[in-house]
């Protein structure tokens, strides 16, 4: 496979020479010091572990996070009736797994690390590759943070001050989202261990309280149970779907905040490299896994329908809460109150590790400042990177610090604070301007805007691909109805949210335009010294007309 992505550039591409440009990305000259490869445990090549077994449960695990337990309210209020929130969420289930299955087939037939960006880079030229990463440092990857940091304050200060105080302060909420980014950033700066460990810890809560909402909706739909309190506009008096909202803007909205519990799709692609027998398994691993988040989160929804009546679940961004608190009172919203924070943390303390990395790649690549590639703090790094080690290795043998606490904690090799410091300060310090500014629904809106459109030029680039290289190898082959499906649904949903949100919308494309300026006008010009990389760029000879201008 590797010979098929050679020959593939060469035909692409037939002025370039060589495809390491594109292997720059999380291939640093010492790989051992490269914090990148904490990332994939070293080489992808070398390591190839996963079973189909822990296929699934990493893709379920990395889709599964804050959005189950608070975009219902939003899909509630834009759809208008029960029977179209669960025509929306399974929408946007079905989209996710068109996309995750285009995305599987690029990952087989382009087989590099780097997602989306290196996909991009070779069907329509670096610029593309680069305005994804640009968008990633300063769209996704904070604005995606600051979503599920706003959740994890919302149901925390909930779980302390009671579920039934439904106007909690916005401040207060945001100050313990910030918090929370605070001390997972700290945690991930400490060493990659730390990072990750806490990241074990964390998986199981999600997962324990998705079950804990659907398994108790399945208790109630056969006992009975029915909601307790005033429930004038109780729905199950009327029919399925009565009141259905049929404004497309609004449910365009409604798919947005769905589409935002089942993303992380894409994040399959950085798991290909690790499968042992990636043809058998992948596909096996997609099929599997999305139809079982779809399934859970349908059961989920209509566990919240049965015990909640509409008004309920449109009030707040916390249902689980009010979940609880109705079939168990007090005490059961506090638990799953405690459970969805700690699921959220975990998820936040997921995006914070990767952000870092995704950050520091582009530092290295040249797209950002070179300042952003750096590990640990600064120049004196060695000197400190041996001070920690130094004080570690001597603070246990004198038991100051226990063994294995030093050995569970620190960095092999690298003691504390050898992390992308530079980086994940960056991404912290965007993600605090969201959770500042945004709202649970303003940044769904934005981040969906943002995050749809790559995905769009993406698997319209696996269609081209399929026509410019018919003879390409590709291990996994989607049916080519499966991008078609998603190209078409992801043009409708971009087109509505010009009208549903505007601003939003406006705001994304100002940082796409930014982007572009900054390629031509800075990270491509200098690229483009001796034209090499703006022909390799693949611009139909755009961008080399465009320096040579320049130049004169
Ligand atoms: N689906 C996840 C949730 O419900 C969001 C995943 C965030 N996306 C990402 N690429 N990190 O919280």
């Amino acid at each position: 496979s590797v010979s098929s992505a050679f020959d593939f550039t060469q035909n692409l591409f037939p002025l370039s020479s060589t495809a390491q440009g594109y292997t720059a990305l999380g291939a640093p000259s010492n790989p051992s010091l490269d914090p990148s490869n904490a990332l994939n445990g070293g080489s992808l090549e070398k390591n190839k572990s996963l079973t189909y077994l822990n296929g699934l449960s990493l893709v379920v695990g990395l889709i599964i996070g804050s959005g189950i337990f608070s975009s219902p309210s939003q899909v509630n209020r834009n759809a208008g009736s029960p029977g179209a929130s669960l025509v929306v969420w399974s929408v946007a289930g079905v989209l996710a797994w068109t996309g995750a299955a285009s995305y599987a087939e690029l990952g087989g037939a382009i087989p590099l690390n780097g997602g989306a960006q290196v996909y991009l880079s070779k069907i329509f030229g670096e610029w593309a590759g680069f305005l994804f990463t640009w968008c990633a440092v300063c769209v996704l990857k904070p604005g995606s943070a600051a979503i599920i940091a706003i959740i994890f304050g919302e149901y925390l200060v909930r779980a302390v001050i009671g579920a039934d105080t439904v106007n909690a302060s916005a401040w207060l909420e945001k100050g313990v989202a910030l918090a929370g980014l605070i001390l997972v950033t700290l945690l991930n700066c400490v060493s990659t261990k730390l990072g990750t460990r806490s990241a074990d810890l964390f998986m199981i809560l999600k997962f324990v309280a998705l079950l804990a909402v659907t398994v108790i909706g399945i208790v109630v739909a056969v006992t009975g149970f029915s909601y307790k309190g005033e429930a004038s506009d109780d729905w199950k008096k009327q029919g399925w779907f009565d009141n259905t909202n049929t404004d497309i803007s609004n449910l365009a909205v409604a798919l947005y905040a769905g589409l935002w519990a089942f993303d992380g799709w894409d994040n399959v692609n950085y798991v290909t490299g690790e499968f042992r027998n990636p043809t058998r398994d992948l596909p096996r691993v997609i099929h599997t896994s999305l139809p079982v988040v779809i399934v859970s989160y349908l059961l989920c929804n209509v566990a919240y329908f049965l015990v909640l009546p509409t008004s309920v679940i449109e009030s707040s961004n916390t249902v689980a809460v009010a979940f609880g608190s109705q079939v168990f009172g007090p005490l059961g919203s506090l638990i799953l109150a405690l459970f969805v924070s700690g699921s959220c943390f975990g998820a936040l303390n997921a995006t914070t590790f990767t952000s870092g990395r995704l950050v520091y790649a582009a530092g290295k690549e040249g797209y950002l400042p070179a300042l952003f590639g750096t590990i640990g703090l600064g120049k004196s790094h060695r000197a400190i990177r041996l001070h920690t080690l130094n004080a570690s290795a001597t603070a246990h043998k004198r038991r100051v610090i226990p063994r294995t606490l030093v050995r569970w904690f620190a960095d092999a090799d690298a003691g504390f604070f050898f992390t992308p410091i530079a980086a994940m300060a960056l991404n912290a310090l965007l993600t605090a301007v969201y959770i500042v500014i945004g709202s649970f629904d303003t940044l769904v809106t934005f981040y969906g805007v943002a995050g749809y459109s790559f995905y769009f030029f993406t698997v319209l680039g696996l269609i081209i691909l399929r026509v410019k290289e018919p003879t390409l190898e590709r291990p996994y082959r989607t049916w080519i109805t499966t991008p078609i499906i998603f190209c078409c649904v992801s043009l409708f949903l971009l087109s509505r949210a010009v009208f549903a949100e505007p601003l939003q919308t406006l705001l994304v494309v100002a940082f796409m335009v930014v982007g572009l300026v900054v390629w031509f006008a800075w990270v491509g010009r200098r690229r483009g010294k001796e034209g090499e990389r703006f022909r390799r760029a693949g611009m139909g000879g755009v961008g080399w007309r465009f320096w040579k201008r320049w130049r004169r």
